[in-house]
């Protein structure tokens, strides 16, 4: 029996494990507070299948010799997580094509002689907001050019975005990245500044999403780019920062009527898709949810 421990919270799933047990798990550094292995184990238990998600410190420098060794000793599958995102492509026989164009993996898949790679982060951003809504010729603003702006883009367009804007403190970066989004897709895509621009086109933007780091912990107090004020009531919010749950942003979204997404979502839909790729089943989004809410200390 295995106890599989999470967070400050203890997440206890018990697991008989055998010769026929599949391994799956997660490599990265950190890895010690990833809320992965709660989650898909909660989904293994549940849908009473023999698989185990464990958690992999791999430091730089070690990912390829991790890498062989996975696929020597049969592991179905792994997320990748900070900081091999970008240098596990080079360990692929296969890749998709929105995680070539993203330039990182999140998921890898194992058969008998072929690894192959998927970006399940932008797919979850997307999930999370078709909860509420179709993406589908929407006007999406996205605050922040690093790599999770890069991610939710491309798939946002993949997906059928009508019109995509970059908003970023840097301008240059937020042109470098619509530059290759340009590249790939025909729709509507521009870049701007946090500034006076960026209020007036959240005057018909259909949904707004932060990718900085503002107002995630310990930084709660930090003042939102986008306050209430400039945002109406079909806006739909999401924040991809989940601690805290109720960001600043989100608070202002609440002020204006606007709907909300809080982080978690991503988090859930991004995990529930690497589970889908491994097993071919998708998991109740229930259990992912709720295994996120009691690792992060949240009654679910
Ligand atoms: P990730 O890979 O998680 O997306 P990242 O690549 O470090 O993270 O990108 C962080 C993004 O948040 C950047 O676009 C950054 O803006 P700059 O390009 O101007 O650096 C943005 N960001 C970080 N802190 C910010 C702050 N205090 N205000 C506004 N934007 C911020």
């Amino acid at each position: 029996m295995i106890n599989i421990k999470c967070s400050l919270n203890y997440v206890l799933v018990k697991k008989l494990i055998t010769g026929k047990t599949a391994v799956v798990g997660i490599m990265g550094d950190p890895v010690e507070h990833s809320l992965s292995p709660p989650m898909h184990n909660a989904a293994f238990k549940h849908l009473k299948m023999d698989y185990v998600y464990v958690p992999f410190h791999v430091e730089h420098g070690d990912l390829g010799c991790a890498i062989d060794g996975a696929r020597s000793m049969g592991i179905k599958g792994l997320n990748i997580t900070i900081p091999h995102k970008t240098e596990v492509t080079n360990y692929l026989n296969e890749i998709t094509q929105t995680a070539q164009l993203i330039g990182a993996v999140n998921t890898l898949k194992f058969d008998k002689t072929t690894i192959s790679g998927y970006n399940t982060d932008g797919v979850g951003a997307v999930k999370a907001i078709e909860e509420i809504t179709s993406i589908n010729g929407k006007k999406i603003i996205i605050m922040g050019a690093g790599g999770a702006a890069r991610a939710i883009s491309f798939q946002l367009l993949f997906n059928g975005a009508g019109e995509v804007l970059i908003a970023n403190r840097t301008m240059k970066k937020a042109c470098k990245l619509t530059d290759e989004l340009r590249k790939n897709f025909n729709g509507s895509i521009s870049c701007l500044g946090l500034n006076t621009k960026l209020n007036e086109e959240l005057k018909d933007a259909d949904v707004l999403i932060n990718t900085t780091p503002v107002g995630m912990h310990p930084n709660e107090d930090q003042k939102p780019m986008v306050t209430s004020d400039m945002m109406h009531r079909d806006l739909i919010v999401n924040d991809i920062v989940y601690n805290p749950l109720k960001t600043g942003l989100l608070r202002e979204a609440e002020k204006a009527g606007a709907k909300t997404i809080p982080g978690t979502k991503m988090l859930i839909y991004q995990g529930m898709e690497s589970f889908r790729i491994w097993t071919g089943i998708t998991p109740p989004v229930e259990i992912f949810e709720k295994a996120l809410m009691t690792g992060l200390g949240y009654k679910s």
